[in-house]
């Protein structure tokens, strides 16, 4: 199976999915540990619960934001992953993170991108008005959610919903995207042509 390394900052119900799939062998991928930017995120619990190592690397441990982007690097290459999922991480990792799994660090974002990229993807797209709202899962790049997409799902916005039970919603769909996507990359592979991703063998 692929080793997967998943960051949060957050509940982790994404992190729970991927966690529920990965006993399957035929799922092709195992989350072989999580990494957090909080030491009380729920999702390092989640991972504990099942076995899973989990480490928090706050950056207020740290000088400064390079040396922490390259304490998070470290922690997690040490599980050495061939997949980087940031599920619900709510931090920027800049070009030492990014370069150093360039191409194998994917992000699920609650919009659909390039629309409302950034922490507040769903109130933006209800403060916009928009009727579709849904999710992405993207390949990393130096930008903030600007990665070439690999899958994408629509979801109905209601006249009742406010961000909260929007974002639910799209937390629903999310969560089978996510894991989807992240068992296809591990069994197939991933190549970004362009702006364009391409899954399956070359
Ligand atoms: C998810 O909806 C994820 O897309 C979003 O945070 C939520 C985390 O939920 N991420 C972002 O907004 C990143 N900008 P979870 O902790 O329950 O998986």
């Amino acid at each position: 199976s692929a080793r997967v390394v998943v960051l949060v900052s957050g509940a982790g119900s994404n992190l729970a999915a991927l966690l529920a799939a990965h006993d399957d062998a035929a799922y092709g991928a195992r989350v072989v540990g999580v990494v957090s930017d909080r030491a009380d995120a729920g999702g390092l619990d989640l991972a504990r619960e099942a076995g899973v190592a989990a480490v928090a690397v706050r950056p207020g441990d740290f000088e400064d934001r390079a040396a922490w982007d390259a304490a998070v690097a470290q922690a997690v290459d040490v599980f050495r992953p061939d997949v980087v999922v940031l599920a619900g991480f709510m931090r920027i990792l800049g070009p030492a993170f990014v370069g150093r799994f360039a191409g194998r660090t994917i992000n699920t974002h609650p919009a659909l991108l390039p629309s409302f990229p950034g922490a507040h993807g769903v109130r933006d797209a209800l403060a916009h008005g928009v009727k579709v709202a849904g999710c992405t899962v993207h390949v990393v790049d130096d930008g903030v959610d600007t990665g070439p997409i690999i899958a994408q799902v629509a979801v109905p916005v209601e006249d009742a919903d406010d961000e909260s039970s929007l974002h639910e919603r799209i937390k629903i769909a999310e969560r089978a995207l996510l894991v989807e996507t992240v068992g296809r990359v591990a069994r197939e592979g991933l190549r970004v042509e362009g702006r364009r991703v391409v899954l399956g063998p070359r």
